[in-house]
């Protein structure tokens, strides 16, 4: 089957019921691709109410969790928790929330791919069900900066990214995951990133908080 296209719309630290609710309006009453699988990463505070209140056929993600159920760990959430509020997604390992690479442009440096392959073993050992997997590969330099990849240059890290999987998790993992693009994505430089052929959809920081976020995530059409 091909690879749905996904869009997350990854809210960061952003919004209050205020905001939140009339972005969620906007989404709502929406004319979204149904060819689109379409993913609101909440902050957690917010989770429940973005569930309660987003159309159900648009899923919602918390922004990180912790690896176990329950216990002592203050201010973390756990997946267990998620689900009880019925999200279904997590983001897990956004540059934001890893320390060592943030600061440094990966393409410049030349060791886009060394970062990448280390950053998806550590993902790959660890992963039982790939079905359940999306991954976003974001420049660090694109986040946030307004200069996004280019189409080629992204096709090409997502190429690369596809052929690891084959070989190192299977050929059907890696025809079926996936791969998805964030970094500076906009209603305006979407459509030429959808067009690459490893490029299954975005993960959106700023925009996904604008009505522009319907235009990406209908970037195919
Ligand atoms: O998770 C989303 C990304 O970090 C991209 O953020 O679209 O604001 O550059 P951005």
């Amino acid at each position: 089957a091909p690879r749905k296209f996904f869009v997350g719309g990854n809210w960061k630290m952003n919004g209050d019921k205020k905001s939140l609710g009339e972005l969620i309006h906007t989404l709502n009453g929406a004319k979204l691709s149904a060819d689109t699988e379409v993913v609101c990463g909440a902050p957690s505070i917010y989770l429940d109410f973005a569930r309660q209140k987003l159309d159900a056929k648009i899923g919602v993600a918390a922004q990180n969790c912790y690896k176990v159920p329950k216990g002592a760990f203050t201010g973390e959430i756990s997946p267990a928790m998620i689900k009880d509020i019925g999200a279904a997604w997590v983001i897990l390992g956004h540059s934001e929330r890893r320390h060592v690479f943030g600061e440094s442009d990966e393409r410049e440096a030349g060791i886009t791919e060394k970062v990448v392959f280390e950053q998806t073993k550590a993902i790959a050992d660890n992963v039982k069900d790939w079905s359940k997997v999306v991954l976003a590969y974001e420049p660090v330099w694109a986040i946030g900066t307004g200069k996004t990849a280019t189409p080629q240059q992204a096709q090409e890290v997502h190429e690369k990214l596809r052929g690891w999987l084959k070989s190192h998790v299977s050929d059907a993992v890696a025809q079926s995951t996936r791969i998805i693009y964030g970094g500076s994505v906009t209603g305006s430089n979407c459509k030429e990133l959808a067009s690459q052929h490893d490029v299954d959809g975005f993960l959106v920081g700023g925009a996904s908080l604008k009505p522009e976020f319907v235009d990406i995530i209908n970037a195919k059409h």
